[in-house]
């Protein structure tokens, strides 16, 4: 099997070395890639993976057998629906469903209809109604970019000036937003993959958005993960598959938007139970980092299944191992950033206890890494316990070295503390 992965980031690395594992790989192509993504695939740096047409000729000239989707942006633009067209395989939602994460309006829409728990929500199109809306606000509230904004469309706050501000910046940008109530509790992400008829759910995983330390500080595209995270026991998750998954799974059938893909819940656990903040269709990033290295069968034959609509019969095997995922930043991120840092040679360490993924970073002629992103790199510590796998990650993560290089050093620590 030849597979395509389409994507530059940490995600794409993992999911390419996950591939480069199974028996049934004959061909791994990745479409930009990344420096770490060349070392066990071919990249194809001239394909741009929104642009389906020069995604179509890379796979009739590689003969790809399968194609599996990274990132959003390929999705909303509809990749998925110009692939099958050309009767190419694909493993990710088309266009329509794809609105679940490109628009937060239709997802919340989506959920009002389907009697899915959710943040209370208003949507805004003009300043007017932004400023009446947050005058009257009941204390903290949430601002939400509805279109795509890759983890940065959101503000908790409750401070008017500041909410005011985000909103405007939103609206001026000739997007519509959403005012959403502030919802308390720890958050939790659940990854599910579907062939159309039927879903499996992967072990669960915890992201930490936030650039600071203690959750503080602004939103990023995630600075770590875990999986799976302890707190959330049988009872916790029969109780998401029940109020959430399902009726989910139901609303997408009834709404005949048949989804093959990634499907990932971004969960509140609240004391009213759990509720979604989001739905993403496709894995998170750097959530994927620590999910895939605990799938223990072989990933080509997973996703074949897939593909072939034949998940049920599947048996997925996971891991009882736990996984911590460091990612390594470039200074001034979240905010301005610089690129093009020269990165040091990167320590080696048995895949059994820690690898290194690479995002967005170029190779120069004499094999030196280039940093070309805000998240350069994920560290994921792989051991029996979470504590274990900590140690590990972060033994490595100061071996990563580059100028301006930062990372979070609490990563994973609420959750794996009280279970010490
Ligand atoms: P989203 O892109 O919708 O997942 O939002 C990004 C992050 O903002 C989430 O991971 C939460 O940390 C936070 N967030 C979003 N919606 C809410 C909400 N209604 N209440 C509290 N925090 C939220
Ligand atoms: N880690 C969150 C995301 O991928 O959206």
């Amino acid at each position: 099997m030849k597979v395509l992965i389409l994507g530059s980031g940490a995600r794409e690395h993992a999911i390419a070395w996950k591939f480069s594992k199974s028996n049934r790989i004959s061909g791994l192509f990745i479409a930009p890639g990344n420096a770490g993504t060349g070392e066990i695939g071919e990249n194809l740096w001239d394909v741009d993976p929104e642009k389906s047409a020069e995604v179509i000729a890379a796979c009739r000239e590689h003969e790809i057998n399968l194609v599996f989707v990274g990132p959003e942006a390929p999705l909303s633009a509809g990749i998925v629906d110009a692939l099958q067209k050309e009767g190419i395989s694909v493993i990710g939602p088309h266009q329509e469903a794809a609105r679940l994460e490109s628009s937060k309006e239709f997802s919340k829409d989506f959920m009002l209809r389907h009697g899915i728990p959710t943040a209370a929500a208003v949507t805004v199109t003009n300043k007017k109604e932004l400023e009446k809306i947050i005058k009257q606000r009941p204390g903290k509230v949430v601002i939400k970019k509805n279109g795509l904004a890759s983890g940065k469309g959101v503000l908790e706050s409750d401070a008017t000036d500041e909410l005011l501000s985000f909103g405007h910046g939103i609206l001026k940008q000739k997007d519509s937003l959403l005012v959403e109530e502030f919802l308390s509790g720890y958050e939790i992400s659940v990854f599910t993959m579907s062939d159309g008829k039927t879903y499996c759910i992967l072990p669960t995983t915890a992201d930490f958005k936030k650039a600071g330390e203690g959750d503080t500080g602004p939103n990023t595209g995630g600075m770590g993960a875990i999986c799976p995270v302890p707190v959330v026991g049988k009872q916790l998750l029969s109780e998401i598959e029940e109020t959430i998954i399902q009726p989910t799974f139901r609303g997408l059938e009834k709404d005949g938007l048949m989804y093959k893909g990634v499907l990932y819940f971004g969960l509140m656990i609240t004391d009213q139970g759990p509720k979604v903040l989001e739905y993403n269709v496709r894995f998170g990033d750097p959530e994927c980092q620590v999910l895939l290295p605990l799938i223990e069968s072989d990933f080509g034959d997973f996703c074949d299944s897939i593909a072939k609509e034949n998940l049920e019969n599947f048996p997925l095997a996971i891991s009882q191992k736990s996984a911590l995922c460091v990612v390594i930043a470039s200074g001034g991120y979240p905010a301005k950033y610089s690129k093009g840092k020269k990165v040091k040679p990167l320590p080696h360490f048995p895949e059994k206890d820690c690898m290194i993924f690479h995002a967005s970073t170029k190779s120069t002629d004499d094999h030196t890494a280039l940093t070309g992103g805000g998240r350069c790199f994920s560290v994921v510590g792989l051991g029996p316990n979470l504590t274990n796998a900590s140690l590990r990650a972060y033994e490595a993560a100061p071996q990563v070295k580059f100028d301006g290089a930062w990372y979070r050093k609490d990563i994973g620590q609420k959750f794996f503390m009280d279970t010490m």
